[in-house]
């Protein structure tokens, strides 16, 4: 869910590495130029459609949109993604007026746990969140290739879940790090 600057080159890292990839995004455009570029970097297929097919897809859905933007999938999948497991890479950042501002996270909370609180009935790991997407693709790539291979830190309360995304952590040419619960994200 997102194609856009990070969404974009996670999902080609999961499609080289053989992953079911399906892109969606508000705009279909961009899901579709997505995940033309997967396909043709995995010599393979990618799909792309509406953010609904995505939610009904995924077994891992990955919601690569603005932090700001998570009570509007909620509303929008109107209870799809519920018992997901659900990838958080979002940081709390907003857009004013153009700029990029820093969001002050409420309750005291870490940034996963408030949109834990926003999801509801997810199953949520926070990861992929701490490279820049230039970063994260050429750091990926070095790692599928063989090369060293970069740490990806991971934090969730769900081990079950937890466990399930690390083989897309590894897979995508990075070293899973287990930083602990959502607590403990940053
Ligand atoms: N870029 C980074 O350096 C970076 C690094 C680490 C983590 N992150 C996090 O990754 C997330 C995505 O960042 P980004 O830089 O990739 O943003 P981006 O380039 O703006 O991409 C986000 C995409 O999500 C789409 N979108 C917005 N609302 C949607 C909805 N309800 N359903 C489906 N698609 C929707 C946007 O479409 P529209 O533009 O049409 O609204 C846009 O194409 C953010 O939470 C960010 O904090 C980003």
């Amino acid at each position: 869910m997102g194609s856009g600057r990070l969404g974009s080159p996670l999902g080609r890292l999961l499609a080289v590495a053989g992953h079911d990839v399906f892109f969606s995004d508000a705009d279909p455009a961009r899901a579709a130029a997505a995940a033309s570029a997967a396909a043709s970097a995995a010599d393979g297929q990618a799909r792309g459609g509406e953010p609904g097919q995505a939610a009904r897809f995924g077994e891992v859905v990955v919601l690569a949109v603005g932090w700001e933007e998570f009570p509007a999938v909620v509303a929008e999948l109107d209870g799809m993604l519920a018992g997901k497991i659900v990838v958080d890479p979002s940081n709390p950042i907003g857009e004013r007026d153009g700029a990029a501002v820093v969001v002050a996270v409420p309750g005291g909370l870490t940034s996963p746990q408030y949109q834990q609180h926003v999801l509801g009935d997810v199953r949520l790991v926070r990861t992929f969140n701490t490279k820049y997407p230039n970063e994260l693709l050429e750091l990926g790539i070095a790692g599928q290739r063989g090369g060293a291979r970069a740490d990806m830190p991971y934090w969730g309360d769900d081990d079950e879940a937890k466990k399930a995304v690390v083989p897309l952590i590894e897979d995508a040419g990075f070293t899973a790090i287990d930083g602990g619960g959502l607590s403990e994200a940053l």
